[in-house]
């Protein structure tokens, strides 16, 4: 039985497709680990079983976390829309261990301050004509890690930012959880 931890600061659907696509199979969500307490992933962990550790920055900064992440011992952690900067330490003790989402296609439309509807404003301010996403592993910089995949939809001149983000979040769900398995079990 393989083990993941996922982290997330914001809703969890990405989260509750990973548990779906999970469900009877080889997998265990051991944990999620969320660091916003207004954070729509509480109440999916709640419904779906799924322990939740909910921490805060100086639980984060003093390496509580990391100590309650080495004793998980996960094979893989997933970064599902968390949005603190990873320190360098979570990096050095769990090296190619960590993936993140990010609803854009990197390196553009990537980096602080670059995530939710502030990828997909941008996206439409710039008249772009495609995004996408991408799944890549964590370094200790903001969206720079190796990429392992991406997936694109084209924007049309009529989309608002909910229409890319919409088209985003379909490829989100259908990918992110056929990546881990990759991953975890090639
Ligand atoms: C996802 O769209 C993910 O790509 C994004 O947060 C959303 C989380 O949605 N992540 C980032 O912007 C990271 N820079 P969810 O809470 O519904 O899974």
């Amino acid at each position: 039985m393989k083990k993941i931890v996922i982290f997330a600061s914001g809703s969890g659907s990405n989260a509750e497709k990973i548990a779906e696509y999970f469900k009877d199979k080889c997998l265990l969500i051991e944990r999620i680990y969320c660091n916003n307490p207004q954070a729509g992933v509480i109440a999916r962990a709640e419904r779906l079983g799924i322990p939740c550790r909910v921490f805060n920055r100086e639980e984060y900064k003093s390496g509580q976390i990391l100590h309650e992440l080495q004793a998980d011992s996960p094979d893989l952690i997933v970064l599902a829309g968390f949005l603190w900067l990873i320190p360098a330490s979570f990096v050095q003790a769990f090296p190619n261990k960590m993936i993140n989402l990010h609803p854009a296609l990197l390196p553009k439309f990537g980096g602080k301050g670059m995530y939710g509807h502030h990828v997909h404003d941008a996206v439409v301010a710039q008249k772009e004509k495609e995004s996408g996403i991408t799944i890549h592993f964590v370094n200790e910089h903001y969206d720079e890690g190796n990429i392992i995949f991406q997936g694109s939809y084209p924007v049309l001149p009529s989309d608002t930012a909910d229409d890319v983000a919409s088209k985003g979040q379909v490829l989100e769900h259908k990918h992110f959880p056929e990546v881990i398995e990759k991953l975890l079990f090639n």
